[in-house]
């Protein structure tokens, strides 16, 4: 917490800097990225997830102007973007601001009294890493929306502004597990989603000074993924379409029993049923890991993290190399209760349930091993699990 607000003081610092102090107060927030623990694909397909908010998040400072104008600056860049309320466009030249000025844009059709405001943001979510650093920024766009315009709004509502925001004005079509984890995440608690219904149950992790969540960058960035992302989610709604001659009623993936998909699988064309496969597998897994984190059955979370790889690797095909020498190498590491890539793959990040007592010396061999295979020097986090997004109060 220190850390945090030394942090966003000097963001503070730099919004004076580059805006000039116009002195009203100064207006801080935060966001988290996240870390998926098991239930990956299964946000669009109407199904479950298990992501925490993760102890690397988007500092915001804002203050209030008296036009109508939003000027921006992202300290990490170094870059400055500017516009006003009433006629808010994409920005080319700085697609980072997209994501803030989708969020605003939408908050302003759906009625809430945003306000013109200079605003500096900076952040340690790492870039195209598969931990979320778009949906924390919008996350914290909307809440400093709400800050400086002093309005109430639902949280649930505005994750859902978020990933419209996402969806509709940036264009990428995610689900809303990434949004919903950064603004309603949990210190010391993975966020058991329905996504469908939107209800949501904290799970207690396993105390941290016995176990660590360890986030492993392959740094390979994520390429093909918006395609490759788009043509699964084709393939799973094509799944239903065919299934639902044989099961009616159903909406979604999430409505097929894994018994009703046995029994109709052989109707669907290989690939399809490869991915459905996945999906209706993957979504019981989370139901077993909530059961298994809730009766602190560690060892049987763990082996459900690496099954949910295999699934991912084999069946939906969306890891790729470097992440499977990653799991490998963790999988025959001492004190790894579990391992899987995280996120939607094709590069990014794996993500480990490793023992506190030998952390260490599990990250010195990752790092090696994986050099030696890959070629590559990763990055190794070693995280908390946080609150989503939140004021911060300076005094
Ligand atoms: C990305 C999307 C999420 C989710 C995951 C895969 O992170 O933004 O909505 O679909 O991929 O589980």
């Amino acid at each position: 917490m220190a850390d945090l607000l030394r942090r966003a003081r000097l963001v503070g610092d730099k919004l004076k800097a580059v805006f000039g102090d116009n002195g009203s107060e100064i207006d801080m927030v935060k966001a988290p990225g996240r870390v998926n623990l098991i239930g990956e694909h299964t946000d669009y397909n109407d199904g479950f997830v298990l992501p925490v908010a993760i102890d690397r998040e988007i500092i915001m400072a804002a203050q209030p102007r008296e036009d109508d104008e939003v000027h921006l600056y992202a300290v990490d860049l170094d870059a400055t973007s500017s516009f006003k309320l009433e006629n808010i466009t994409k920005d080319t030249d700085a697609p980072w601001s997209n994501y803030i000025r989708g969020v605003l844009l939408l908050l302003g059709e759906r009625g809430f009294p945003i306000r013109g405001m200079n605003a500096a943001f900076s952040g340690d979510v790492p870039l195209g890493a598969g931990l979320s650093s778009s949906a924390a920024l919008e996350m914290a766009s909307g809440l400093m929306a709400a800050v400086i315009g002093r309005f109430p709004i639902d949280r649930v509502e505005l994750v859902k502004i978020a990933q419209a925001a996402e969806n509709n004005f940036v264009g990428v079509n995610c689900g809303i597990m990434d949004q919903f984890i950064s603004g309603l995440g949990k210190k010391d608690h993975a966020l058991f989603l329905d996504c469908r219904s939107l209800d949501y149950q904290l799970v207690p992790l396993p105390p941290m000074d016995e176990y660590k969540i360890v986030i492993a960058n392959t740094m390979v960035e994520r390429g093909l993924v918006d395609s490759a992302y788009n043509e699964r989610r084709r393939q799973c709604e094509r799944g239903v379409e065919l299934l639902r001659e044989y099961l009616p009623g159903i909406q979604a993936l999430r409505d097929v029993s894994g018994a009703d998909f046995g029994r109709y699988r052989h109707h669907l064309p290989a690939v399809v049923a490869q991915r459905c496969e996945h999906v209706i597998s993957e979504n019981e897994r989370v139901l077993e890991s909530v059961r298994a984190l809730r009766a602190e059955d560690v060892e049987e979370f763990g082996r459900l993290m690496g099954a949910s790889h295999i699934s991912l690797r084999d069946l939906y095909e969306v890891s790729c190399k470097e992440l499977d020498i990653m799991v490998e190498v963790a999988q025959g590491a001492e004190g790894v209760l579990g391992a899987r890539m995280t996120g939607a793959g094709f590069g990014g990040c794996t993500v480990n349930l490793v023992r506190a007592a030998v952390v260490d010396d599990f990250v010195a061999l990752l790092k090696d091993a994986y050099g030696k295979k890959a070629g590559i020097e990763p990055e190794i986090y070693i995280c908390q699990a946080e609150d989503g997004a939140k004021e911060l109060k300076l005094k």
